[in-house]
């Protein structure tokens, strides 16, 4: 059964990880999807692999310009845009004593402002449809204390969480979720991540108890989303988190 008939889906942050398996699942389910990332060929790659109901769409989310130019052109080939998934996000491990105003700046603005855009230029659309917006942040603002090295990311989630919020608050006509998401691999999420640097860090929160110490896969957060968009709406918050391992075993 199509779970997603008659849904048209922009999904930014689709050339990899969790938003190219969401892009996948919400297809199998019979929706029609516009796969928006930087890289091109990433999602011309995946468009011709998934198949003819969806649209590679080249979007820098932090370009308020280039996200209307996305949105308009999905919502030519598709006729409206019912539903908004934002899954694009970047971090870096620093402590926030050695952290450049630059990376703060870039961090922020694909977590916050990214969000923002996109969903800026979708929303008439998404108001016309009734339809739902859900944005992938992370249980890491849900660490106390905060996971030390990741202050940046960290703060920008909950910065994101906190945006959700408004936009429902502003916005009652579109149904607005933040997915607070557990450890998932393998994305391209820490791809460029120092192993040597970051070994330290890595084992002071796994101490701390942060790290599952199992993953879920893309595709295990990518049935909970199209769940949370087949499922009722006004939902605020959503966790999917991988369960802990049993002391016992
Ligand atoms: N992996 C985990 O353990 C984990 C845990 C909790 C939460 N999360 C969250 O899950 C989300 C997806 O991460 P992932 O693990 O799937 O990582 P990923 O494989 O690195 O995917 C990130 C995606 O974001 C896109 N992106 C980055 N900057 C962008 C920009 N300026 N404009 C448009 N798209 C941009 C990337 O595409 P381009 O480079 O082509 O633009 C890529 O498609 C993120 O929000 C992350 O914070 C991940």
């Amino acid at each position: 059964m199509s779970r997603l008939a008659n849904r048209s889906i922009l999904v930014v942050g689709a050339s990899s990880g969790i938003g190219l398996a969401a892009a996948q699942a919400f297809a199998r389910e019979g929706a029609r999807v516009a796969l928006a990332a930087r890289r091109r060929e990433r999602l011309e790659d995946a468009v011709k692999e998934i198949g003819e109901r969806t649209l590679a769409v080249v979007c820098d989310a932090c370009d308020i310009g280039a996200c209307r130019r996305a949105v308009a052109k999905t919502a030519e080939a598709f006729d409206g845009i019912s539903d908004l998934v934002y899954t694009a996000g970047i971090a870096k491990v620093t402590p926030l004593a050695e952290a450049s105003a630059d990376d703060f700046r870039e961090i922020f603005d694909v977590n916050v402002l990214g969000p923002s855009n996109v969903t800026q230029a979708a929303l008439p659309h998404l108001a016309r449809a009734r339809g739902r917006a859900l944005y992938v942040s992370s249980i890491i603002t849900d660490d106390h204390p905060p996971r030390r090295g990741m202050g940046m990311y960290s703060t920008t989630k909950a910065a994101l969480n906190r945006l959700v919020e408004c936009w429902q608050s502003e916005e009652p006509a579109v149904s607005f979720t933040r997915v607070s998401v557990g450890d998932t691999l393998a994305t391209e999420f820490a791809s460029d991540w120092d192993l040597k640097e970051i070994m330290p860090y890595v084992e002071e929160w796994n101490a701390r108890g942060y790290l599952a110490g199992r993953y879920m896969t893309p595709e295990d957060v990518a049935l909970h989303l199209v769940g949370l968009l087949e499922g009722p709406e006004g939902v605020p918050v959503s966790y999917i988190t991988p369960r802990l391992p049993d002391p016992e075993s």
